[in-house]
């Protein structure tokens, strides 16, 4: 899982310009159309560099416009139905939390990892990692190879291990195996590809005739439709909740400039196979909760970048089949404290109110969704307004997120220096009727990305240049060097818990 360089083609009005064409179609036409040029390799956050270039171009009208919602805002604050936080329209409120009451299965699989770091860990750190074997986390299918099987370190194990106990316990998952997956990094690309290079891994650039059939036939068949089966013999009476394909959809709305994420033969992997995979396993579980992953808000907080997912979710047309999205997903980004509307901090409003903090500077750059709250808070209003009758609720990844600002770039993705473990999965949320829960989504431990060199010394085959940032262990002296993404990192585990924020 990575993600990275945007080079968004961007419009005089800071919108892709496929959007643009949508909003102001009498001034995108080619002539009028001011692109950009691509920007080098960024991540994510490259967004925050094209949005104070294009966005400073429109500041001052946001300006105004913020200052007279404000204004009105605070004039009809006694009216509730301009009160965001009032309950949603939709029918499909907080009573049908899918995670609510439920016992959140433990993977011992995971245990047996902690075990590893806690033998010759000490003090308080020793005890922050035992405390950690008893906290539920997500398990990801990333390759074919982890859904049959026996024992926790398949799905197939899993979900027998957790229907075994007195009252099936809930199992989270986390579906990740797209065709060219990881197109905007290195660090996690995986195993299915459209078209395969001479060493077995995928030729990013090569976009075949623009379908990807044949990756997505492996998708869909040796992958997806194996999870179905699984979940078919369980007939609904394991409580499961999916987590759709990390960074894909977010990639295309914000990295299409990236080759590797915008050629034909992705986009149509990203789409296809997110679609098939929501439709497929919506029917072989039609109990099991569905999530799609949404990046997190220092990614597609901007209302733009915003815009284009809600547009990419509504072309799917799978909705119906969601009970919403999940946010910060193996990210680092706050949780932070909920505001009471929307765009309250931006033009440097309330800046006394914590929940404006803001550690890694979106305000300023107009991203209104600088915390995780603040995101979910924003996507749901994008998203009944762009869906009709669609009232997504979310899930937030906390296994990292523990400390705030230890980064001195948000840009930064990769084991990061300093990060704590967050709070324990609950449903006591900021706000129940949007947030179902709070989850460990990443495995805490696992590592995000290797370095250039393994630890035993060798190459590293994904290695990503933004493994190397000045934020991520290994590239301090004196620190070992990282593993794999996946795989476990004692070091990384061992700050995790040294930095914990659990309660
Ligand atoms: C990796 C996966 C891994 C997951 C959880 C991702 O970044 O690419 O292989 O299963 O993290 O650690």
């Amino acid at each position: 899982m990575a993600m990275a360089a945007t080079s968004d083609l961007v419009s005089d009005h800071g919108l892709r310009t496929d959007l643009c064409l949508e909003v102001f179609p009498s001034e995108c036409d080619a002539e009028n159309t001011g692109i950009l040029a691509p920007i080098a390799r960024r991540r994510r956050f490259a967004n925050w560099q094209m949005a104070s270039s294009a966005l400073l171009l429109v500041a001052a009208v946001v300006a105004v416009i913020v200052a007279t919602m404000t204004t009105s805002q605070s004039a009809m604050k006694d009216d509730v139905l301009d009160d965001p936080l009032a309950a949603p329209r939709a029918l499909t409120g907080a009573d049908d939390n899918p995670f609510r009451g439920q016992v959140f299965y433990v993977n011992p699989s995971y245990k047996a990892s902690l075990s590893k770091s806690i033998g010759d860990a000490e003090g308080t750190v020793q005890k922050t990692l035992q405390d950690m074997m008893d906290v539920p986390s997500a398990y990801w299918l990333d390759s074919r190879g982890k859904i049959k099987g026996t024992d926790t370190d398949s799905m197939e194990g899993i979900m027998a291990d957790a229907a075994k106990k007195s009252r099936p316990e809930l199992v989270t998952f986390i579906v990740y195996d797209l065709p060219n997956r990881d197109c905007h990094a290195k660090a996690s690309n995986g195993e299915l590809c459209c078209t395969y290079k001479a060493d077995g891994r995928c030729d990013y650039a090569d976009p075949g005739d623009g379908t990807c059939a044949a990756g997505l036939k492996q998708y869909m068949q040796e992958y997806i439709d194996q999870i179905a089966e699984v979940l078919k013999s369980y007939g609904g009476t394991v409580p499961v909740v999916l987590v759709i394909e990390p960074d894909s959809l977010p990639n295309l709305s914000t990295n299409a400039g990236d080759p590797r994420c915008g050629n034909a033969a992705t986009k149509s992997a990203y789409k296809k196979g997110v679609s098939y995979a929501v439709q497929t396993l919506a029917a072989a579980d039609p109990k099991a909760a569905i999530y799609l992953d949404a990046g997190h808000g220092g990614w597609l907080g901007w209302p733009n970048n915003m815009a284009d997912y809600v547009q990419t979710i509504k072309s799917l047309d799978v909705a119906d089949h969601l009970r919403g999205f999940a946010s910060n997903v193996a990210g680092y980004q706050p949780l932070g404290s909920i505001c009471p509307t929307y765009d309250y901090c931006l033009n440097g409003a309330h800046p006394e109110h914590a929940c404006c903090a803001d550690p890694c500077g979106l305000l300023s750059k107009w991203d209104p969704a600088q915390n995780e709250l603040n995101y979910a808070l924003h996507l749901r209003k994008a998203m009944s307004e762009g869906i009709p009758g669609f009232e997504p609720h979310m899930i937030i990844d906390t296994g990292r997120n523990g400390v705030a600002d230890m980064r001195a770039d948000c840009a930064n993705w990769c084991n990061i220096r300093g990060a704590g473990v967050g709070l324990v999965p609950t449903t006591a949320t900021a706000k129940e009727d949007l947030l179902d829960a709070y989850y460990w989504l990443k495995t805490p431990g696992e590592s995000d990305g290797c370095t250039e060199m393994l630890p035993d010394g060798s190459k590293c085959p994904r290695f990503d240049a933004d493994c190397g940032s000045p934020d991520s262990l290994g590239s301090k002296s004196g620190e070992p060097r990282a593993p794999e993404a996946g795989q476990w990192f004692d070091y990384q585990i061992k700050q995790l818990a040294q930095n914990a924020r659990m309660q």
